[in-house]
C-alpha cells in the first residue's frame, strides 16, 4: 500500500513521527511537507530531534491569507497525488495543509485517512475549526482521539468509519518523557540569541492563536498575568506574535516574563514536566499539561479538549489578567489514574485502520 502523508506544521509533525515509525514496516509512505513551518526552530528540528524521515517533497508554501496559502497547497499537492498515485492521503489536526490535502485528495477520489478527527469548538470564527469539520466529512476514514469527539462524529452522522484509536500525541509523550536529559531542558535560546539561564522556578507560556494575538490588549493581559506571579515564565514565541510580544514586554518592563525562541518538542515535553504551571492556547500543550499531570490554564472563549477539563487540571480562561490568575490559584484534584486519551498505543491502532483500507477494497 502507498501513503502519501500530508504535513506542514509543528504539532504534526510530532504526530507524524510515533505513526510513520509503524507505518513504514508495512506500506511505503511518501512524506510531503507543505511548506505552512519554515523556520528551523518550527520545522527542522522536529524532524532532526525525532529522526523523522526527510520528506520526498517540500513545496515551499506559506504565510499569505487563509485562502492564498490553502488555495496554493490545493494546486501544488494535486499534482504530487496525481503523479504519485497513492493508495490513500493520511492528514493530521485542523491546519490550513490538512484541509488543503484532503480536498486535493477527494476529488482525486483517492481515500483520506484523518487523524484526530471530531473535535469541535462549536463556533465557525475558529479557523481551525472550519478546516477540521471541512476535512471530517470529505474523509473516508476517521481516527478518533476521544470518546468526546467521537459523539460529536455520531451527531453529524460520521460514526460509520470512525474508530476510536486514542492519541498519537499521548503516544509520542510517553515514549519521550521518559528518554529526556538534562540538556533538553536547558536548550532554551532567547531571542538575543544567547542561552537561556534556566530558573529553578518557572511557569510555561505558549501563546500563537490569532484570536489571542492579533491585537496587543488580549497579549498584554495574558503577559501581564505571567508577570505578576512568584516565579518567572518561560515564554517561547511563535513568530506571528514575536514583534508584538518584545514590545509588549519592554514597553510594559514585564521582566518577570522571558521570551524565547520557539523550542523542539524535546524542550518542550522536559519545561511541561519542570514547570510549576502551564498557560497555553494550543490544543497540544494542554494535552501534554494533562500527561504530565500539570495545571493549565487554556486561554480560548471555547473548550477544545473536553477530557482534560476535569478538577481543575485544566481551566478555561479569558484574555483577562485577573481570570487568568484567578484559575491559577485554585488547587487540582484529579485521579492519576484517570487516563481519556488511550494507553499510548495509538499509533498501532491508526495503522491497523489505514492498513485495512486495502483490504476493504480487495473485498469489494
Ligand atoms: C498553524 C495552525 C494552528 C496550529 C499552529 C501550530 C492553521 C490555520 N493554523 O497556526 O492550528 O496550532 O500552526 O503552531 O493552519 N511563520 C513564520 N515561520 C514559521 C511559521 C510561520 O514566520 O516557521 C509565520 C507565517 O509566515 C505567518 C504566521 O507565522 O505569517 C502564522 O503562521 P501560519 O502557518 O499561518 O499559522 P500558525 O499561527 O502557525
Amino acid at each position: 500500500m502507498k501513503i502519501l502523508t500530508v504535513l506542514g506544521a509543528r504539532p504534526q509533525f510530532v504526530k507524524a513521527n510515533v505513526i510513520s515509525r509503524i507505518l513504514r514496516q508495512q506500506a511505503r509512505e511518501v512524506l510531503v511537507h507543505t511548506g505552512q513551518h519554515y523556520d528551523y526552530n518550527m520545522s527542522d528540528i522536529f524532524f532532526k530531534e525525532l529522526g523523522i524521515p526527510e520528506p520526498d517533497y517540500n513545496l515551499g508554501i506559506s504565510g499569505g491569507s487563509h485562502g492564498q496559502m490553502t488555495g496554493k497547497m490545493l494546486i501544488a499537492i494535486e499534482e504530487v497525488i496525481q503523479k504519485e498515485k497513492p493508495d490513500a492521503v493520511l492528514v493530521y489536526g485542523d491546519t490550513n495543509s490538512t484541509l488543503a490535502a484532503a480536498l486535493a485528495a477527494v476529488k482525486l477520489h483517492v481515500p483520506v485517512c484523518h487523524v484526530e478527527a471530531g473535535n469541535r469548538l462549536g463556533t465557525l470564527s475558529n479557523p481551525e475549526e472550519v478546516n477540521r469539520i471541512c476535512t471530517d466529512h470529505i474523509s473516508t476514514l476517521r481516527l478518533v482521539c476521544t470518546e468526546s469527539a467521537m459523539k460529536f462524529l455520531e451527531k453529524e452522522g460520521l460514526a460509520e468509519q470512525s474508530i476510536l484509536t486514542g492519541d498519537p500525541m499521548y503516544d509520542a509523550f510517553v515514549y519521550y518523557a521518559s528518554r529526556l536529559t538534562d540538556s533538553d531542558r536547558k536548550n532554551v535560546t532567547g531571542l538575543d540569541g544567547k542561552t537561556v539561564h534556566m530558573p529553578e522556578s518557572f511557569y510555561y507560556l505558549t501563546c500563537h492563536r490569532q484570536e489571542n494575538t492579533d491585537t496587543d490588549e488580549k497579549l498584554f493581559q495574558i503577559l501581564s498575568a505571567m508577570n505578576s506571579l512568584d516565579a518567572p515564565t518561560i515564554y517561547p514565541v511563535h513568530p506571528r506574535n514575536h514583534d508584538r510580544a518584545l514590545r509588549i514586554c519592554e514597553k510594559n518592563k514585564l521582566a518577570n516574563v522571558i521570551l524565547t525562541q520557539p523550542v523542539g518538542y524535546l524542550t518542550s515535553i522536559s519545561l511541561v514536566n519542570g514547570a510549576k504551571k502551564i498557560v497555553t492556547d494550543s490544543g497540544g500543550l494542554q494535552r501534554e499539561a494533562f500527561f504530565g499531570q500539570k495545571q493549565c490554564v487554556f486561554v480560548l472563549d471555547y473548550v477544545v479538549w473536553p477530557e482534560t477539563m476535569v478538577g481543575n487540571r485544566n481551566q478555561l480562561a479569558k484574555p483577562d489578567k485577573g481570570d487568568i490568575l484567578s484559575k491559577l490559584s485554585a488547587q487540582q484534584h484529579v485521579d492519576p489514574s484517570y487516563m481519556p486519551f488511550g494507553d499510548g498505543h495509538a499509533a498501532e491502532k491508526i495503522c491497523q485502520a489505514i492498513l485495512s483500507l486495502e483490504q476493504q477494497k480487495k473485498a469489494d
